[in-house]
């Protein structure tokens, strides 16, 4: 894999140390190139660094210069409480009240391909294609070890755009639904990808992705490669590592 992995006590720990590299990253790439392009995880382990990134206020960040992406997003509604961009508006966007026009979020709300297809064009002419503006993409693990919305064996493995709506399958999630998601082609060219996995659910998978054999189509995580991977754990998440 040759990413690096950084151990934390607990998820309060690994969040305060994910929040310090959002705001040396953002600092790095404003002060290199003028602007912070950043792709936010969904799911539920990003609260907390969002909630501290929003506790140390709007001027704590060159936030005018800060635009938000997002990896992926389900098939939802915005004000829907599965939203991905809803939960960042929640703990991010609205208590820091950022500037709708930094926002790029996927319109779940839409035909699933419908939204993967201007989710493309924004990608493409806000971020280039590849995408190299991507200065940070932001990720979760699931404890079938998918990332974004790359399930296990599911077709956005195979796809080479950079963005793709994912039909995923009753094996991964009860019922038959859909998301929009990047692709791992997309998340290579970031210059920067901080994976966050807390939580003893996450121990198996995580010692799979990392230390198993190669089975990305069981183990999507293992697919994400780049520049400077890094992934964030707590000891309860890789209480099954041998290192
Ligand atoms: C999503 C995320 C997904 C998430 C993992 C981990 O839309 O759900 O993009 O990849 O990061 O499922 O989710 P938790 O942080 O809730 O464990």
């Amino acid at each position: 894999m040759g990413a690096k992995v950084r151990r934390y006590a607990d998820i309060e720990a690994l969040s305060r140390a994910a929040a310090e590299d959002f705001v040396a990253l953002a600092n790095e790439a404003i002060a290199a190139r003028g602007v912070f392009h950043v792709a936010l995880a969904g799911g539920s382990t990003p609260k907390k660094l969002f909630d501290l990134l929003a506790a140390r206020g709007k001027s704590a960040l060159a936030w005018d210069k800060i635009t938000l992406w997002w990896g992926d997003e389900r098939a939802v509604p915005p004000d829907h409480p599965d939203s991905n961009y809803g939960m960042a508006k929640k703990h991010l966007i609205d208590p820091l009240g950022l500037d709708p026009a930094r926002i790029h979020r996927i319109k779940g709300e839409l035909d699933p391909k419908q939204a993967a297809a201007e989710y493309l064009a924004e990608v493409t002419a806000g971020l280039g294609s590849p995408p190299v503006g991507l200065d940070l993409v932001l990720l979760g693990m699931g404890p079938d070890g998918h990332t974004l919305s790359l399930f296990p064996n599911t077709a956005a493995l195979d796809s080479d755009a950079w963005v793709v709506a994912n039909e995923l399958l009753p094996t991964n999630l009860p019922g038959k639904c859909w998301r929009v998601t990047m692709t791992v082609d997309a998340v290579e060219f970031a210059r920067h990808v901080r994976f966050t996995a807390a939580g003893a659910d996450k121990a198996k998978s995580l010692r799979e992705v990392l230390e198993g054999a190669r089975d990305p189509r069981t183990y999507p995580s293992q697919l994400i490669n780049g520049p400077d991977v890094q992934w964030l754990v707590d000891e309860a998440a890789a209480k099954e590592l041998s290192q």
